[in-house]
C-alpha cells in the first residue's frame, strides 16, 4: 500500500498527466466555463456516463450533443416517449440504457422535482444507476470526493500497485478498499484523480497495448518492475456481435427507427434469415418494452 509522502507525489504525477494530455470531452467541461447555459450540467453528465458505460467515446460523442440538444433537462425527456429515446440512442447498443435514462429522467422530475440529486443513496435509487454511475455523477457533476471504479481504473490499479496485467472479472472488495486507500484527501484534488486514473487507463494504459514509455508513473508501477507478466488468472467472457441475439435485436430495432408509422411483421422478417432466432429477438424486444405491439402484426417504439 502506497504511503502518505509518496501517495501525494502519485496524485501530483497522475493529475499532471492529466492536465497536458487529458481528451476535450465535452461532458468534462467545468461548470464555470459549462458553454450551454439551457443544458442542466448534471443530467447532462449522468447522460455522458450512461452512454459511456458500454460504448466507446468516439460513438458517445456526436449522440450525446444530440440527446443534450433536445432534451437539456430531465424534464424535457421526461415528457418525450420512452420510444423517441430509443430512436436518439441510435446505434449506441444496449438499447434498454435509453428505456432506463427515459425512466430516471421521469422520476427525476416525480421525486426531486426536476433537480438531479448529488446525494449517492438518491442517485442510486434511479432507474439503470448502479454503483460506477452514481459515484461518477457525485463526483464530476457535484465536485464530491467519491471512489469512482471503473474498468480503466481497475485496470491501472492491478497494474501499478498489484503488479498483475489485468483486474479481476468481477470487482472485488479489495480493489474498492485499494481505490479508498488512494483517493486524495481534499475534493479539488479528488476532482481531477478520478478522471485522470480513467483517462490514464484510456489512454495509456491500455488492455492490449500500454504505453508504458509515456506513463508518467511507470518508474512506481509494480507490473513494469515485475517485467510486465501476462495475466494468468480467470478471463472475462468476450461478448461476440456477428451472429448473436445483440445483432439481431439491433437488427430488428432499426427498422423501427427509420420507420415513423407501425411496422408490419413482413419487413421485419426481411433483416434475419433464421426465423426461429428472429422471432426469438423480437420476443425479447417486446418483454424489454423495447417494442409495442399496435395491432395484429404491427410494431412500433414504445409510445
Ligand atoms: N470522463 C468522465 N467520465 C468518463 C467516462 N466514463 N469515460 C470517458 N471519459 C470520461
Amino acid at each position: 500500500m502506497p504511503q502518505t509522502a509518496n501517495i501525494a507525489i502519485l496524485h501530483e504525477q497522475i493529475n499532471s498527466w492529466y492536465t497536458e494530455a487529458a481528451r476535450n470531452l465535452p461532458w468534462r467541461i467545468p461548470p464555470e466555463q459549462w458553454p450551454w447555459p439551457d443544458v442542466d450540467r448534471p443530467w447532462a453528465i449522468l447522460v455522458s456516463e450512461v452512454m459511456l458505460q458500454q460504448t466507446p467515446v468516439a460513438r458517445v460523442e456526436p449522440i450525446w450533443h444530440e440527446w443534450i440538444r433536445r432534451w437539456p433537462t430531465p424534464a424535457n425527456l421526461a415528457v418525450a416517449s420512452p420510444g423517441e429515446a430509443v430512436r436518439e440512442w441510435k446505434r449506441l447498443g444496449y438499447p434498454r440504457r435509453a428505456l432506463r435514462l427515459h425512466a430516471a429522467a421521469s422520476t427525476v422530475v416525480t421525486d426531486h422535482a426536476g433537480i438531479i440529486p448529488s446525494d449517492f443513496q438518491q442517485l442510486q435509487a434511479l432507474p439503470g444507476i448502479g454503483i460506477y454511475t452514481a459515484a461518477a455523477v457525485e463526483a464530476f457533476a457535484f465536485g464530491i470526493r467519491s471512489v469512482v471504479i471503473d474498468t480503466n481504473v481497475r485496470r491501472v490499479q492491478a497494474r501499478l500497485v498489484t503488479g498483475v496485467a489485468q483486474a479481476a472479472p468481477r470487482l472485488t472488495t479489495a480493489e474498492t478498499q485499494l481505490a479508498n486507500s488512494m483517493l486524495p484527501a481534499d475534493e479539488v484534488t479528488t476532482a481531477v484523480w478520478n478522471v485522470a486514473v480513467m483517462e490514464l487507463g484510456a489512454l495509456i494504459c491500455t488492455v492490449s497495448a500500454p504505453a508504458c514509455d509515456r506513463c508518467p508513473v511507470r518508474d512506481r508501477c509494480v507490473w513494469v518492475h515485475a517485467g510486465r507478466p501476462t495475466y494468468d488468472g480467470p478471463v472475462k467472457r468476450v461478448q461476440k456481435w456477428a451472429g448473436t441475439d445483440r445483432q439481431v435485436r439491433g437488427k430488428l430495432l432499426q427498422v423501427l427507427r427509420d420507420a415513423h408509422a407501425p411496422v408490419s411483421r413482413h419487413y421485419l422478417d426481411m433483416v434475419w434469415h433464421d426465423t426461429a432466432q428472429r422471432n426469438r429477438c423480437l420476443t425479447s424486444l417486446i418483454e424489454d418494452g423495447l417494442i409495442e405491439i399496435v395491432d395484429v402484426e404491427k410494431f412500433r417504439l414504445p409510445n
